[in-house]
């Protein structure tokens, strides 16, 4: 396992060419009435094309926080992202966040839902056949043709998280953001759903930043993993797992990756709690 022994390297990242996404000493300041809260210390990162990077840290960290800010939801308090070069400014089909469950419209049904994503992309606008060719295709590389007609309430959680993911893969985006995939979903169902997200991204090299709070699901589907240290978020440590795919959740070396990026946790938390020297 390579654990590189100091992140400060990535404050002076390499030519910027090379990186599909860049975040560039990025710093997040929530500013209310009462409080200011720290959320992003400078932050860089660089993620390559075809990528897929997890966000593992404590509760806090600002992990959402920088997916809100590479969607373009929020704007960084200081310094820069970049998608391809260019700042990016804001929300954009490029960048697409994949919703958990509760975002799929329960009054459409399956197949609406993946071609409501289609609906505003410029080769799809009054294409309905070609946007229900694409909604089927997605349909079938998520496993769910069968199901393109029923009701979202119909539909079990792991299926729901499917849909969510066809529908975020519809229009193409280069970069998929998503904050913790798959909660709540029994271990069967996860393991199906990990391996089928594999089969997807060999399939379409999409570049992926994502969140997760288990390091089984971390070892098992990154490329990378990125460990923030407590609030305010910080570069810890970076771990790159050097496993073919299509990985098993429940292979031991899955689960060897794993023990050492929990390990980057646990003594997150000690700093944070005071009890390391
Ligand atoms: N819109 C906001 N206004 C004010 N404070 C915010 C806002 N969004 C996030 N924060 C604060 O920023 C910090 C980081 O929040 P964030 O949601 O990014 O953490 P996280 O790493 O995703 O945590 P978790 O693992 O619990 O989801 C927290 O202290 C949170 O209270
Ligand atoms: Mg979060």
């Amino acid at each position: 396992m390579k654990v590189a022994p100091n992140p400060e390297p990535l404050l002076t990242p390499p030519a910027m060419a090379s990186a599909k996404l860049r975040i560039e000493r990025v710093v997040k300041t929530f500013q209310n009435a009462t409080q200011t809260v720290e959320a992003l210390q400078p932050m860089s990162l660089d993620v390559q094309e075809g990528e897929y990077v997890v966000l593992f840290g404590p509760s806090g960290c600002g992990k959402s926080t920088l997916l809100n800010l590479v969607a373009g939801f929020e704007e960084p308090t200081d310094g820069t992202i970049f998608l391809d070069g260019k700042e990016v400014k804001g929300p954009g089909n490029d960048r697409l966040m994949m919703f958990q469950e509760h975002a799929l419209f329960p009054w459409l049904n399956v197949i609406d839902n993946v071609m409501y994503g289609l609906k505003w992309e410029r080769a799809y606008r009054f294409r309905f056949r070609a946007r229900r060719k694409r909604a089927m295709e997605l349909l079938e590389m998520v496993h769910l043709t069968e199901f393109a007609r029923s009701s979202i309430h119909e539909l079990s959680g792991g299926m729901k998280q499917r849909v969510a993911l066809a529908r975020a893969l519809a229009p193409d985006p280069q970069v998929l953001l998503i904050d913790e995939p798959f909660p709540a979903l029994d271990a069967l169902v996860r393991a199906k759903l990990y391996a089928q997200l594999q089969d997807i991204l060999v399939r379409t090299r999409k570049t992926i930043l994502s969140v997760t709070h288990d390091p089984h699901e971390a070892a098992c589907l990154a490329d990378r993993v990125v460990v923030f240290t407590a609030r305010p978020g910080r570069l810890k440590t970076q771990i790159q797992i050097d496993l073919p795919r299509p990985r098993d959740i429940n292979d031991p070396q899955v689960a060897d990756y794993a023990r050492g990026i929990a390990a980057e946790l646990e003594d997150t938390n000690e700093e944070e709690f005071g009890t390391k020297p």
